[in-house]
């Protein structure tokens, strides 16, 4: 039984020299010192044994036991230590990996078209300023010829703030043309101003019209300016976005603040002209109202008419990207869906 001993022991210190991590030196404790270890075996079996026999062997047995328990001991902090120095093979960093992509943001579609008009416009000596969405009845309807109870007012669907205010009510601007009247509030002729924001209408949405969408109001005024120039000016801004081959159509329209007014419209690239639901099957999608500064309104302003003459523009900017990627419904734009704005 010594015999046996020793070599459970030899053989158990040059196991134990092989191990290199804390899993197989646990499966070695189990293997030698557990409950059902041969070492604990002979360790019960001694009471079976002649006495001299069960000394000598019981000495033997428990020295091995305790060398086997500093072993394991001793063993254990030296692999505690190696991990401490060396990482896991899991942790460990390989810097020829090719790095993760971080995710970019990106400019929105509406934004990126709004850039693109200011460029045009400011080419053309125009100067960019912005205005209030929350608006005055007097900016948004009256100044502009659209007095209480006008009939014209059922062009704009709007969202009032205080309704019941008269001239003093609020309401989130329908169209940006009430910047013209603090424009021409705020300096004398000569003007030459764009303006880009948000305008809001309380209508049903469909894939061209939407509750807020974003405009580009455009005016000049000064001495001897004519239809030709609100023209030469549209169109220029028509080749510049849609390039030279695009056709554009300017038609005879009404709005009270303009005299004569026109609506600028754009041959369909979705369809080419033979008709889509873009275009509302008719082969043209509207993109801007415009015409000659009314009188009335000049006047208003303190601005003689019989000096001086203007233009002014409103432009619907969403249109712009829908005719020139083929977007087919304008209500994509707002609705967060990331699938769509990634591909801007
Ligand atoms: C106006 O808003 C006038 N203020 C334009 C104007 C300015 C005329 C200066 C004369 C002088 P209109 O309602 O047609 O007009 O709108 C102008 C453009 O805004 C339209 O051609 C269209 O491109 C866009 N638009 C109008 N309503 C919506 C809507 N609900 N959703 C998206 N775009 C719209």
């Amino acid at each position: 039984m010594l015999e046996q001993l020793k070599g459970l022991h030899a053989q158990a210190l040059e196991e134990l020299s092989r191990i290199d991590n804390p899993r197989e030196l646990e499966l070695w404790r189990v293997r030698y010192l557990g409950k059902k270890s041969s070492l604990t075996q002979i360790l019960r079996s001694l009471a079976a044994l002649p006495l001299e026999e069960r000394r000598e062997v019981g000495a033997q047995a428990n020295e091995i036991k305790r060398a086997l328990e500093s072993s394991l001991e001793e063993k254990g902090k030296l692999l505690q230590e190696a991990l401490l120095i060396s990482p896991r093979e899991s942790q460990r960093l390989d810097v020829t990996l090719p790095g993760r992509p971080l995710p970019t943001g990106r400019l929105h579609p509406t934004t990126q078209t709004l850039k693109g008009i200011c460029d045009v416009f400011q080419n053309m000596g125009f100067q960019v300023i912005e205005g209030p969405d929350v608006e005055w009845d007097y900016y948004n309807f009256e100044a502009l010829n659209i007095p209480q109870h006008h009939p014209a007012r059922d062009m704009f669907a709007t969202l009032w703030i205080d309704a019941s205010m008269g001239e003093k009510a609020r309401l989130l601007r329908t169209h940006t043309s009430p910047m013209q009247i603090r424009l021409m509030e705020m300096e004398r002729p000569p003007i030459r101003a764009i303006v880009p924001g948000r305008a809001y209408r309380y209508e049903a949405t469909d894939a061209t019209h939407e509750s807020m969408f974003y405009q580009v109001e455009g005016l000049a005024v000064d001495k001897g300016i004519t239809l030709a120039d609100l023209k030469g000016t549209l169109f220029e801004f028509c080749r510049c976005i849609f390039g030279e081959e695009r056709k554009v159509r300017f038609r005879c329209d009404y709005f009270p603040f303009v005299e004569p007014g026109v609506e600028v419209a754009i041959g369909c690239l979705a369809c080419n002209g033979t008709g889509c639901r873009l275009c509302g099957y008719s082969g043209w999608l509207e993109i801007l109202g415009a015409g000659m500064v009314h009188p009335d309104v000049l006047a208003r302003v303190d601005i003689n008419p019989k000096v001086y003459s203007g233009f002014a523009f409103g432009l619907g900017v969403e249109r712009i990207p829908m005719l020139r990627y083929g977007i087919d419904d304008i209500r994509l734009f707002y609705s967060n869906d990331l699938r769509f704005l990634r591909q801007f």
